[in-house]
């Protein structure tokens, strides 16, 4: 398998798709370097895997890769998911791809533009719900039992068989396996698939060690943070989530427990950061590293800056921040952060007086 290029399919041997899979070429993407950020924070081996180099833009693509493959593979019709956008236009896109409908739920008013757009332009059928993603989730569950839907939200297994290969690719990028492995936790599916996949290595006497699994979620939506810190076997649902990270804005994750069990039997852990906290990543990895990526991805970066202002890490540890999704994803987000373009007359004094300001 070490000829076949980086990517999802790669890994097949231990994925459960079977037949031919229906993909655009999912995973295979970059793990750069942070060098300038890692010096700043003491952490001379800081890295980032930038899953918004998928096709559609999310680490999403690598779980609808396999998770719509068996949909096809069971012989389904169609295909629905709830989602805080990522997921629906990643399902949209492979929706499309194998030539079935798709039916994506929405929490009104709360996904970034470009998650929209995508799901549109790729002709999922789009329904914004005046609730929260935690309540969307709840209804298409309902809808997939009655209606004999195939429900592609992380509570689908297939879809973490999918997401786990992230893990795999960074040990094969790195050539060995990191101290730590970060993620932006919201529904907690990712770390989880991590986690397994890990895990599978290790029982298949690939590695011998695990990553400490650390989680970061938004200060305004952390239950999974609060149970670590407070020792709880289940964790407790947050009512009113709320976070500039709207990927990540979802207070009941319904892998919790999973989680929980990842970031305590590798010695990790969970952290929370602010708002301001995220944004002032988003542009530092924009500005520093080149890496542009949308807020909730930034949040794992900034955990792990948190983490170091608190002495919490070894300077000698090889960390891995998975950043999740795209830049372009949430360009409104952007665009309220930055001075907006200089307007100038069409003239060259004008333009010089510009660049002077
Ligand atoms: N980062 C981004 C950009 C996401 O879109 C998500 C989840 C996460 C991190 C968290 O991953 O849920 O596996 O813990 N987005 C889902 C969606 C909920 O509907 O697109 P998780």
């Amino acid at each position: 398998w070490n000829q076949r290029p980086l990517s999802v399919w790669r890994y097949r041997e231990l994925l459960p798709v079977t037949g031919e899979p229906v993909t655009l070429q999912e995973g295979g993407t970059p793990l750069y370097h942070l060098k300038k950020l890692g010096a700043e924070m003491g952490l001379p081996h800081l890295y980032a895997k930038h899953e918004g180099m998928n096709p559609s833009g999310s680490f999403k693509d690598r779980g609808m890769t396999v998770g719509v493959s068996m949909a096809i593979q069971l012989g389904m019709k169609s295909v629905a998911c709830a989602s805080t956008g990522n997921t629906s236009a990643s399902l949209a896109v492979y929706g499309a791809r194998a030539g079935i409908p798709a039916v994506v739920l929405l929490p009104a008013g709360k996904v970034a533009i470009g998650k929209v757009a995508q799901a549109l332009m790729h002709g999922a059928k789009v329904i914004s719900i005046r609730g929260n993603f935690d309540r969307a989730l709840e209804m298409v569950h309902e809808l997939c039992l009655s209606e004999g839907i195939y429900l592609l939200n992380s509570i689908n297994p297939y879809r973490l068989e999918g997401q786990k290969t992230i893990g795999y690719e960074v040990i094969d990028q790195l050539g060995e396996v990191p101290d730590r492995f970060v993620l932006p936790v919201g529904n907690a599916g990712n770390i989880s698939a991590v986690y397994k996949g890990l895990r599978e290595l290790e029982s298949l006497g690939f590695i011998d060690h695990l990553p400490k699994m650390t989680g970061i979620q938004a200060a305004g939506s952390a239950p999974v943070v609060r149970a670590i810190r407070e020792g709880l076997a289940v964790v407790e649902a947050e009512m009113s989530p709320e976070t500039v990270a709207t990927a990540i804005r979802i207070g009941a994750p319904v892998n919790a427990e999973k989680a929980l069990v990842a970031i305590r039997e590798t010695g990790g852990t969970a952290e929370a950061v602010t708002d301001e906290e995220i944004l002032c990543m988003q542009r530092d990895l924009a500005r520093k590293e080149g890496i542009g990526v949308e807020p909730a991805s930034a949040a794992s970066v900034a955990g792990i800056r948190k983490l170091a202002e608190q002495g919490m890490l070894d300077r000698d540890e090889t960390i891995v921040c998975v950043v999740t999704g795209h830049l372009l994803k949430d360009p409104e987000s952007v665009i309220r952060q930055c001075e907006p373009p200089i307007e100038i007359d069409a003239d060259m004094q004008s333009l010089l007086a510009a660049l002077q300001r």
